[in-house]
């Protein structure tokens, strides 16, 4: 009895996400207006030739052609899978802590910013 009560809850846990995700999908989201002011304010520092994270990396966050080029290690964003993208995975702390971006934990980048990144990637990560 217990257990079945603890795996009804463990989904109605789970789709509290799925729900929020649906819900920011409906509109379309802009890389030049939506994304790319917050990849500069929080990103841009040290992800451009001569920053800390471009020399460490080689991911150029400056332009669309640099975000999708990605790094030394392959891509950073997956068209179409914020779950796979190492970009989101980085920001939302979902790979060791060390490395959450951006780098030094100084800063955090606001919840719903990156709401709109995970939905822009979702719908295609377009040049739009
Ligand atoms: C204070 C400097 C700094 C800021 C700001 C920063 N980064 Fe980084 N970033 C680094 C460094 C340094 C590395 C190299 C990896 C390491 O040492 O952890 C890196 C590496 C990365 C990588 C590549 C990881 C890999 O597997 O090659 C990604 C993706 C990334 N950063 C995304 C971001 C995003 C997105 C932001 C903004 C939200 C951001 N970074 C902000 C310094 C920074």
């Amino acid at each position: 009895m217990f257990r079945r009560f603890c795996r009804v809850k463990a989904i109605a846990v789970a789709m509290v996400p799925l729900a929020l995700a649906s819900c920011s999908a409906t509109e379309t989201v802009s890389f030049a207006n939506d994304v790319k002011p917050v990849l500069d304010q929080y990103c841009l520092e040290c992800h451009q030739p001569g920053g800390a994270g471009f020399e460490a990396s080689g991911l150029d966050m400056s332009s669309y052609q640099g975000i999708m080029k990605g790094t030394r290690n392959g891509p950073m964003v997956i068209a179409g899978d914020s779950m796979g993208s190492n970009l989101l995975v980085l920001m939302e702390g979902r790979a060791d802590p060390s490395i959450k971006m951006p780098h030094g934990g100084a800063i955090e980048v606001p919840a719903s910013e990156i709401q709109t990144i995970k939905a822009w990637i979702d719908q295609g990560a377009q040049n739009n």
